[in-house]
């Protein structure tokens, strides 16, 4: 089977399959990247047709997880997009402790958790770490363990670092984390008290109210019905006055909820939520 033998018919019943047997629902995701993610999974695996993978799903729970993995793009760095941390740090947070006294945080699609250990270094830098409730969540269960662990190469270390130093961070990133046997293993107390939970955007409920909800790259995978859709469960997830941040490429503008928005930074993709 070359590449482009996978029909839309095979990709409605490998969404179809997934949906009933497992629950997740990938009908809304953005059909050329689901599609491309697919036909690697079917060269990574060897599965000469559709009906290969279908089988294999059905037949084989401990694959759905590798599946899941595949399907999702994890790409991830600490500090990426450095103006977007130093707003965070410099304005969004003091405006929140205006009024409170403790913040509640939420990363949606945490991904592998180097925005997670961004976030408890900018807090510790400002001194409020312990002030900070924070919920790590994602769908993918294998890159939810990397996330517990911070473990990362060194390689990426290096990108991680300069992001850190074009952000103005107060310290040595190189005290955030030991190197042994060739990896970076990062200091385990900035993340004592983040909770990693599995959590699906699209089924999952909404379980909490926050002061400031980071959901960025996560939604550009999604169609914009289904975007509407999660935006709506932010909303609902944010306190009066709270933030929602997305991806540089991503926007909020054309969607159902905007007008209870107002923009607060439009090249970082801040946006404050006004209305119930
Ligand atoms: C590109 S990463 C973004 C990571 C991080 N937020 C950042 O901007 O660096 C996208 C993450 O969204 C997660 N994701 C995709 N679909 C999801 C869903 N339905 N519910 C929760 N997380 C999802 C993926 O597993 C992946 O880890």
């Amino acid at each position: 089977m070359n590449r482009q033998d996978i029909e839309i018919s095979d990709l409605r019943r490998i969404t179809e399959l997934v949906k009933e047997q497992y629950r997740y629902d990938f009908t809304n995701y953005a059909m050329s990247s689901f599609r491309r993610r697919i036909l690697r999974i079917m060269e990574l695996y060897k599965f000469g047709s559709a009906d290969l993978l279908i089988k294999r799903l059905k037949d084989d729970r401990s694959f759905f997880d590798e599946f899941i993995a595949e399907i999702t793009v994890n790409v991830t760095e600490m500090f990426r997009d450095p103006p977007f941390w130093r707003e965070l740090r410099d304005n969004v947070i003091p405006n929140i402790l205006l009024n409170h006294n403790t913040i509640s945080i939420w990363h949606a699609g945490c991904s592998s958790g180097e925005e997670v250990f961004s976030m408890a270094i900018l807090l510790k830098e400002m001194g409020i770490l312990h002030k900070a409730k924070i919920i790590a969540t994602d769908i993918d269960k294998v890159i939810l363990e990397k996330a517990k662990k911070g473990h990362y190469s060194m390689k990426n270390m290096e990108l991680n670092e300069k992001n850190y130093i074009r952000f103005e961070g107060k310290n040595n990133f190189k005290d955030y984390f030991k190197e042994e046997n060739g990896k970076a293993v990062m200091d385990k107390s900035l993340i004592e008290n983040v909770s990693f939970r599995e959590h699906d955007l699209v089924q999952g409920v909404v379980f909490n109210k926050f002061d400031l909800i980071l959901c960025r790259n996560v939604m550009i995978y999604f169609n914009q019905n289904l975007q509407n859709e999660v935006l709506k469960k932010h909303h609902e997830s944010l306190f009066k006055y709270g933030y929602l941040v997305i991806g540089s490429k991503e926007s909020l503008i054309w969607c159902e909820i905007a007008n209870k928005f107002i923009v607060v930074n439009n090249e970082e993709k801040i946006y404050k939520k006004i209305k119930d």
